[in-house]
């Protein structure tokens, strides 16, 4: 593969070879050993047309441990503000031999059509509400490193699905690596074509993370919402929001996750948020940098080889 662009219709064995590499790079990171010089003389570009901390971050990090030069592009200050076109930006920033080059926009698909005007190879960091793949597989191999396995595990994703790029992403990959999928929220907010992936849908929490071994929790994208209806965060927390008394539904040693940005008394509970018993935001977190290093590895390989 030249580029990362969606997860739906990876071969297992592809996402099985990323997450073992990222583990690799997990364990190189923690013992403070992972400066490598595999990115040596290569050009990774940044291009962020929407807000973003975890992404934007651990790829510069994942870049720069593996020796590769890395320019965060500010698209607030680049001339995308006097008019030019995604595609026009691509074009120049395609004459500047970028060997690598990661996307994230608001549009869904915005990252595969880029992909077919540069020689670069593309990253999609979250593309609209269509996918975000390096998340789906962090948030893997996280899961993996606590139960052991993926497969024959209980997933519950829980919240504003139809506007998740990360649940997309996630709901691809789990079924891909033969885990049990259930989508959890009021009807307002799964999309109509939930049951058709494979998954299955609960409108009660208590319903949905009966016995899960995992419970994934969303954030409300009221940034998506627009002309729809927005719920109100005490309502929402009421019914959806994760707090202790759900989460006793749940296996004893489920673990809970959050992608990032959470909204605290919203679609999660501090308490719940911060047990270090439960909860391994942190450890996505951690995940996030040798995840996007294993796929920087990867796709330069794989461009090495295409060279040859
Ligand atoms: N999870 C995630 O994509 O976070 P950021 O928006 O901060 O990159």
């Amino acid at each position: 593969h030249r580029h990362l662009l969606a997860l739906q219709g990876l071969e297992p064995p592809y996402i099985a070879e990323l997450l073992d590499l990222a583990e690799s790079y997990a364990l190189l990171n923690r013992g403070g050993k992972a400066q490598r010089d595999l990115l040596r003389g290569r050009t990774l570009i940044n291009l962020f047309f929407e807000d973003s901390t975890r992404t934007r971050t651990s790829f510069e990090l994942a870049g720069k441990r593996l020796g590769a030069d890395v320019i965060n592009m500010s698209v607030s200050t680049s001339s995308v503000n006097k008019g030019e076109t995604l595609l026009d930006t691509a074009a120049t920033l395609n004459a500047m031999q970028t060997d690598l080059l990661v996307i994230r926009h608001s549009q869904s698909g915005a990252p595969a059509l880029l992909s077919q005007k540069v020689d670069a190879g593309v990253i999609n960091a979250g593309d609209g509400t269509h996918e975000h793949p390096t998340q789906a597989l962090l948030d893997a191999l996280t899961i993996r490193r606590r139960k052991g396995t993926l497969e024959n595990l209980t997933v519950a994703i829980c919240g504003d699905v139809l506007h998740s790029r990360v649940a997309r992403s996630n709901i691809h990959l789990l079924l891909a690596m033969n885990c049990r999928v259930r989508i959890v929220g009021p009807p307002t907010l799964i999309p109509a074509e939930a049951e058709a992936l494979g998954v299955e849908v609960f409108h009660d929490m208590r319903a949905g993370l009966k016995d899960a071994d995992v419970v994934m929790m969303l954030r409300l994208q009221k940034e998506r919402m627009q002309g729809g209806l927005v719920p109100s965060a005490r309502e929402f927390f009421r019914f959806y929001g994760l707090d202790a008394a759900k989460l006793r539904h749940a296996k004893p040693d489920a673990i809970v996750m959050h992608p990032g940005p959470m909204n605290r008394g919203v679609e999660i509970d501090s308490a719940v948020a911060d047990d270090p018993a439960r909860s391994v935001i942190g450890e996505q977190v951690e995940m996030g940098v040798a995840v996007r290093m294993a796929v920087l590895d990867v796709l330069s390989q794989n461009q090495r080889r295409n060279a040859r």
